[in-house]
């Protein structure tokens, strides 16, 4: 057969019209019942978590291929949540105008066709299953910093177990390195060439998780907004006490790396505020999404600015950022004070959240996984319905052993870097989309507007796009692992998406 370029071109670019997405959309008739409140709190379950509790420590002291932003970490702060702003902006254009659960792996469809449908997909599994890595990592520290307040009656192999059984390869080296000790000494080797270095808790965590979704447990409205209050109530515990102790004297140098320090911190914190974009997954569920959802977002993007600028101050305030490189840094803070009740206490709320946020981002895996593979770009078989418990089974399996395997390679650094330039690259597709739908598609009705069109979709696109291309030149590990994360995604869609597709649709007009 004669390949015909043409029809291959045209195939790529296959678009689903919004309206054909919104059909689908009205027959699964969901109740509207959230208001702004609701999406905030919403947002902030699925916002405040690693980053602030774990990865402001990296962003202000640097990590093992990354300079920190040292005190002027607050700058770093505003310059990732401007990148935010202006995205968030173009999010709600599209969750008002097309209401439905996919969030960009939708919006892109409907603007860029289906190969660039399938490549935001594929980097929305950086953001979410690769993300969850870290957070699972992040989790397994403050449950050994929480463990340690029990010191005195739990036994000693539980609250000091080897680090080998409890971080990952290269964490468990830097931990030995730091200690003074050999890695190659401490780290046991099978057949005496593979080193064991497991996350242990990290991956029993992750698998709970992934028993609890195949149930059918969901984090109802409820438990997420007493889980957003327990968050909330540590971080201002740490801000008010802290407050006391903070010696202006640990603010200068303010920049003691200059402004690539200040960058890189803008890009490792940016994981601090990915999550605010699952609000817009709830579209279908607003009532008055054209006024609500823009206050969701841009309301939870405002209330987790103030908390992380203030969080930043004091932390860096406290003691010198050279004492926040470890995994509980908000708790070690706090210890140094001598308030180790109040250190406790914090490691209590950032369990919490931490759990929290895997529930959500587990959930939303899967939720991509399966929006995906019912639009052929994977086996139909993923899309199995348990008998009993009437849950995607297959697909939360799959995603749960994706990040239990990735924690076996990975350590919370690379995961963290991974999952942030997945989320840039969705971000400013998101933002590009705005700016093609609004020249193909003027007429349609578009309940909420980004304002100064075309000027905000490109800052979006520049502080997102910028902040990833300065990455890629200097970061390590992450800037090999992401293009090879692409290009593997490109191999993957030519080799099975696009035949499986043409095939489902063969079969479809044949009926
Ligand atoms: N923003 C989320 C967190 O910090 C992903 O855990």
């Amino acid at each position: 057969m004669k390949f015909d370029f043409k029809e291959f071109k045209n195939n790529l670019l296959e678009k689903k019209s919004p309206d054909e997405i919104l059909k689908v959309a009205e027959s699964a008739n969901l109740k509207k019942t959230l208001n702004a409140f609701d999406l905030i709190m919403l947002g902030i379950g699925a916002v405040i978590g690693t980053g602030i509790f774990t990865i402001i420590g990296i962003a202000a002291a640097g990590g093992p291929e990354s300079v920190g932003a040292g005190p002027a970490l607050i700058v770093s702060m505003i310059i990732a949540m401007l990148a935010c702003l202006f995205s968030a902006l173009c999010y709600s254009e599209f969750a008002s105008m097309i209401p439905v659960a996919g969030s960009s792996y939708t919006y892109t469809y409907a603007t860029m066709g289906e190969f660039m449908a399938w490549m935001i997909g594929w980097v929305l599994m950086l953001e979410y299953a690769i993300g969850n890595i870290t957070v699972a990592s992040a989790w397994s520290g403050y449950f050994f910093e929480f463990l340690k307040g029990f010191s005195h009656i739990l036994p000693s192999w539980l609250v000091n177990p080897p680090v080998y059984l409890v971080n990952d390869y290269r964490t468990a080296v830097s931990i030995y390195q730091n200690s003074g000790l050999d890695p190659a000494v401490e780290i046991p080797r099978l057949f005496g060439v593979i080193p064991i270095a497991i996350n242990i808790p990290a991956i029993i965590l992750v698998l709970i998780i992934t028993l609890l979704l195949v149930r059918g447990i969901r984090e109802s409205a409820r438990t997420a907004t007493i889980m957003v209050f327990i968050k909330l109530a540590v971080i201002f515990m740490f801000i008010f006490a802290g407050m006391f102790y903070v010696k202006p004297e640990n603010w200068t140098p303010f920049m003691p790396n200059g402004f690539e320090g200040v960058i890189s911190g803008a890009f490792i914190i940016f994981f601090a505020y990915i999550g605010f974009d699952a609000i817009s997954t709830a579209a279908e569920e607003t009532k008055n999404p054209q006024k609500n959802l823009p206050i969701g977002l841009i309301g939870t993007l405002a209330i987790c600015t103030v908390v992380y600028i203030l969080t930043s101050l004091v932390l860096t305030g406290i003691v010198p950022v050279d004492k926040i490189n470890v995994m509980a840094p908000i708790s070690a803070a706090m210890s140094a004070t001598g308030n180790n009740w109040i250190a406790g206490f914090i490691s209590i709320g950032a369990l919490a959240g931490l759990t929290s946020v895997l529930l959500v981002y587990q959930l939303g895996t899967t939720r991509i996984l399966y929006a995906m593979s019912r639009d052929g770009f994977l086996p139909k078989s993923l899309q199995i319905i348990h008998k009993k418990y009437n849950t995607p089974h297959v697909i939360t399996w799959v995603s749960g052993i994706i990040v239990v395997l990735g924690a076996l390679f990975m350590d919370l650094n690379v995961s963290a870097e991974l999952c942030n330039f997945g989320t840039f690259t969705s971000f400013t597709i998101v933002c590009i989309a705005v700016l093609i739908l609004r020249k193909t598609d003027p007429n349609r009705h578009r309940p909420f507007k980004v304002p100064f069109v075309p000027f905000f979709p490109i800052l979006g696109i520049l502080f997102c796009g910028g902040l990833m291309i300065y990455s890629l030149f200097t970061l390590g590990t992450s800037a090999i692992l992401f293009p090879l994360w692409v290009i593997i995604g490109v191999i993957f869609y030519f080799a099975y998406c696009y035949g499986n597709i043409r095939k489902i649709k063969k079969e479809s007009s044949s009926l």
